[in-house]
């Protein structure tokens, strides 16, 4: 087998590539060695006490395989996978399934489907998506996987209301158990689920939600849609390996956040641009926007001093936004830095044909294969912006199977830890988000955030002068 291994290629990053204004030297990067070994050590510690725990998920092979029987149980009598979920408990399986599973996945046959179910993630909470989702679906043939960590969330809690009245209604009670896997930590909701009889998963304490895609909240619809979580997972473990050293020229996810980190703070380069030249890695883009933005976006640092720090992550989708977002890449702010996701060998190559008598403004793409294409296309971007004095660099993935995700997934987790360490904030708390869900506790009547919802109305009630 060819090398699967992924590389970083960050020439372009350098002042030796870009320029001085905005390149980042060699002497920089050594300037943040001793620092790396020290975040190095601390992640270690934390590591090795359990109190950061999504390391350790790659080598849980046990879990993996009882949750491998598990799906394969359910897939016997499933022709719908429904997952009721947001953020953290979302975006890993929506990842997952976008890069491993054929694209049109829900529109060919089961058979072309390796026997794997149709697949909806309802990640929001939009009435009409969640109507026409439950009007589509046959209940008897489904099956929903309702995923949170803290079993709290007002959004998947609600969800899943409306789920078990409905097929308590259409099924009787008995059944329902048939059709509801509930992954969540050690909550309200794993008692409930408990007293109800609701196959469970486990979320482990130290593992948070935007970290958790190898556990049984990625793994589980994993395994359903088919594919191989062993080889996912094999990969993850391939990239720790490759992460475990604290020199930081030789470790891949240390250096990619390194570099985020120099572009921003040194460079004003405070937009990192995610750019996949592959339809199949563009949900990675989301997957990794929530990670950044949630584990970097904040208000003080670890000393409690204000910090407001963190890059503003954005995705973008090669060679579509070529035609959109290019424009501005190349001659707008110099406030961007951008990751190209590229791919050797997309396993496809669709062949553009050549015919004689064709006029010369067309015939000279003849002979050429989109797959070329894409893959200049990706080169020429690159050139352009690396002239334009742009920033920016490529992970490299040699194709896209169970393997290279795995990697790709484990890289940006330890990246986002390690710049975490950089800029010296908590990389895997999320404060700023509680305000808003305090309020909506208020605004929906639950017991004791009576002073969430007066405040809230004082607030609504303000005069809105501002308005034509
Ligand atoms: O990363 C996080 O912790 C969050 O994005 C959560 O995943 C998200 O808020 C959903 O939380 P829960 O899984 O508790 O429903």
């Amino acid at each position: 087998m060819a090398n699967q291994s992924l590389r970083l290629d960050f020439s372009n990053m350098m002042a030796d590539f870009v320029g001085n204004e905005r390149g980042i030297t060699r002497k920089e990067i050594d300037n943040l060695s001793p620092k790396a070994v020290s975040i190095a050590s601390d992640i270690e510690t934390r590591r090795q006490s359990g109190e950061v725990g999504f390391y350790q998920l790659p080598y849980d092979t046990e879990a993996a395989s009882q949750i491998e029987k598990m799906a394969s149980a359910f897939k016997a009598n499933c022709d719908d996978f429904v997952i009721l979920g947001i953020g953290g408990s979302a975006l890993g399986a929506t990842a997952i399934f976008r890069s491993l599973c054929h694209p049109l996945h829900n529109l060919i046959s089961k058979t072309g489907r390796n026997g794997s179910p149709r697949v909806f993630v309802l990640d929001n909470i939009d009435p009409s998506t969640f109507k026409a989702v439950l009007d589509f679906i046959n209940p008897e043939k489904t099956v929903f996987n309702v995923i949170t960590k803290s079993g709290s969330t007002t959004e998947t809690l609600s969800q899943f209301l409306i789920v078990r009245k409905m097929l308590t209604d259409r099924l009787g009670k008995e059944a329902v158990k048939k059709h509801i896997v509930v992954t969540t930590g050690a909550g309200q909701l794993k008692s409930l689920a408990e007293e109800e009889g609701f196959p469970l998963l486990p979320v482990p304490e130290n593992v948070g939600g935007r970290f958790s895609v190898f556990s049984a909240v990625g793994l589980f619809p994993a395994a359903m849609f088919g594919v191989d979580i062993t080889s996912l997972l094999a990969g993850a473990r391939e990239m720790d390996e490759r992460c475990r050293t604290n020199r930081l020229w030789q470790n891949p996810a240390y250096l990619d956040g390194a570099l985020h980190y120099l572009a921003d703070v040194k460079k004003g380069l405070n937009i990192a641009v995610m750019m996949p030249y592959s339809d199949a890695l563009f949900q990675v883009g989301f997957w990794f926007r929530q990670l950044w933005a949630e584990s970097l976006g904040k208000a003080k640092d670890l000393s409690g001093k204000w910090a407001n720090v963190g890059q503003t992550p954005v995705v973008a989708s090669g060679v579509t936004d070529q035609h959109s977002q290019l424009q501005l890449y190349s001659e707008g702010p110099f406030n961007k830095m951008i990751t190209f996701l590229t791919v050797e060998n997309h396993g496809e190559i669709m062949p553009i044909p050549s015919q004689s008598q064709q006029k010369e403004f067309i015939s000279y793409l003849g002979g050429h294969n989109l797959e070329e294409l894409m893959k200049i296309e990706a080169q020429s971007t690159r050139i352009a912006l690396t002239k334009a004095g742009r920033s920016n660099m490529s992970l490299i993935l040699p194709e896209i199977n169970e393997f290279t995700i795995g990697q790709l997934l484990f890289l940006l987790e330890v990246q986002t830890v390690f710049t975490g360490g950089l800029y010296y904030v908590n990389p895997l708390d999320q404060p700023g988000v509680e305000a808003s869900k305090q309020f909506i506790y208020g605004m929906m009547g639950r017991k004791g955030f009576e002073d969430k919802a007066k405040e809230a109305r004082v607030w609504h009630e303000r005069r809105h002068t501002y308005i034509i």
